[in-house]
């Protein structure tokens, strides 16, 4: 892509999708607010999800768990014990990095002496070597070996460093050794439920929506009528204590997670072809709501980026602005969590098939997606800019199914009453409907422009011609800019083939 992730932030910002949170005390890291249209869009883009996943299809129904359960969930899913991601601190600074995201490697000069280390803090190879040589630059400033010949090795992960090399790291922020070792860091946020306040009150906002359907699992069996193989799917919150939360809503504190967890029969043979369905029916889906194909991607995890729970885990990638990353996951868990919970409550977790007469632990395949996530990957893909009759404009080519706003109505003048009335009527019937939005100031032409800047795929506009004449309107097209002329009475149908398909 040809933008730059502050050119998406700043749109973000301007057109009230994205607020930073609590911005009048100036921010907090990692937590987002959304705006009027920033809402609507993640509206749009769970009720698609919804309607693909769940009431589309027979074989999943959904679910709305407490953000907070039993504490002992999370000790039984392994989060307690696990759920870390390495860390180091630098003394000096209190700043803190995600090791596997902080790179150092020794700087030499022509005798092959060490003159220090360069560390950078990166996740993208460009930027990395960009950082580092800057590093290097300061580095030499704080050793004062200016002039002499000096060139870096190539970089490793902090996590492989020796103490000793560890002691010599200068932090990214002041170039002094102050870097800590790496050490596990848990990512659930703690809180404490009751009015006691010791340990045995300690709780955790959930980090995945993925539990809440394990221990509901037998509930949802014995009321749902599902025979295996079926689904359960949620959509909520979940909060990560993230180190270093980075590239706006990608990797933040608080986010949205829309999960199945979808049972199937135990067996090596059995769990490959509903995975293979799982990763086809996501990318279906991703494609239907307008993510752009040529920036997607697959990563197949091998070895140790496997989970310890999993069997396999394919995700689908997106190239960001900042590099191509995780969009989503599809793993096959295994019968990890029910078997991991049933031995935590001592109730048995395990399904009776009646054909075969068997009794197992349902194993499943976890389509997980983060709504946030991949908001940004639509707002990514939707980004365009062009000319228009010589003009240069920015549009957010959304998918009419998940653009905020799906109409505007614009009265060609806001002086004549009659031609208002009859603007504003179709404008009330059209929004019982759907999002519309009115607008009657200013040129026609930036009206227009107002419209696309936001991704909203039609503005009709009300003409002395549609109250003198033919009482007709005129519907333009967001991306080719065309114009039809439609009779009134067939707008609704019309918008309603090009906006729900
Ligand atoms: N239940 C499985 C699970 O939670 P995960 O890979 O840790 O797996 C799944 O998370 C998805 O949730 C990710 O692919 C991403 O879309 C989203 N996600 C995870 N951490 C996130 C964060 N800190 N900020 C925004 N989205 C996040």
């Amino acid at each position: 892509v040809n933008y730059s992730m502050e050119e998406i932030v700043s749109l973000c910002k301007r057109r009230g999708i994205i607020f930073p949170s609590s911005e009048i005390y100036n921010g907090y890291a990692g937590f987002y607010d959304y705006g009027p249209l920033g809402c609507e869009l993640k509206k749009n883009v769970k009720d698609a999800w919804w309607r693909f996943f769940v009431t589309s299809r027979e074989d999943v129904v959904g679910l709305d768990s407490s953000i907070i359960h039993n504490p002992a969930t999370w000790k039984s899913s392994g989060h307690v014990d696990g759920f870390s991601d390495p860390m180091v601190d630098c003394k000096e600074t209190k700043l803190r990095f995600r090791a596997d995201q902080l790179f150092f490697s020794p700087v030499i000069n022509e005798q092959n002496e060490i003159l220090g280390y360069a560390c950078v803090q990166e996740n993208t190879d460009e930027q990395m070597v960009k950082d580092a040589k800057k590093q290097v630059k300061d580095l030499l400033k704080t050793l004062d070996k200016a002039g002499e010949a000096i060139q870096a090795f190539s970089f490793k992960e902090v996590n492989e460093a020796t103490e000793e090399e560890m002691k010599q790291i200068p932090s990214p922020a002041s170039g002094k050794p102050t870097l800590t070792m790496p050490r596990a860091f848990n990512l659930m946020f703690q809180t404490q439920v009751g009015a006691l306040s010791d340990e045995s009150s300690t709780a955790y906002l959930r980090p995945e929506t993925a539990q809440g359907i394990f221990l509901n699992f037998k509930n949802v069996l014995t009321t749902s009528r599902q025979k295996i193989p079926f689904g359960i799917a949620q959509i909520g919150k979940a909060f990560r204590n993230e180190i270093t939360p980075r590239n706006f809503i990608f990797r933040s504190r608080e986010f949205e997670q829309m999960e199945v967890e979808y049972f199937i029969p135990p067996g090596d043979d059995v769990w490959p072809e509903f995975h293979q369905k799982w990763m086809d029916d996501s990318r279906e889906f991703l494609l239907s709501i307008g993510l752009r194909e040529d920036l997607m991607g697959w990563d197949v995890h091998k070895g140790d980026k496997l989970a310890h729970y999993a069997q396999a885990c394919t995700d689908i990638t997106f190239k960001f602005p900042f590099g191509e990353q995780e969009l989503m996951g599809i793993a096959a868990r295994g019968n990890y969590d029910l078997t991991q919970h049933t031995e935590g409550s001592g109730k048995s977790l395990d399904y009776f098939d009646e054909q075969t007469k068997e009794k197992y632990i349902p194993h499943c395949i976890e389509p997980s997606l983060g709504v946030d996530r991949l908001m940004l990957a639509l707002i990514c893909s939707a980004y365009a800019e062009d000319e228009v009759g010589g003009e240069k404009r920015s549009l957010l080519k959304f998918d009419p199914k998940v653009a905020p706003i799906k109409v505007a109505v614009l009265p060609l003048v806001k002086n004549k009453e009659a031609l208002v009335s009859v603007a504003r009527e179709l404008f009330d019937k059209l929004r019982v409907r759907w999002n519309c939005q009115w607008d009657a100031t200013g040129a026609i032409g930036r009206r227009y422009r107002r419209a696309d800047e936001v991704g909203t795929p039609f503005c009709i506009t009300v003409d002395f011609d549609t109250i003198e004449k033919d009482n007709s309107v005129t519907i333009r097209d967001r991306d080719t800019t065309e114009q039809v002329r439609i009779p009134m009475d067939e707008v609704v149908s019309y918008l309603s083939k090009q906006i729900d398909g």
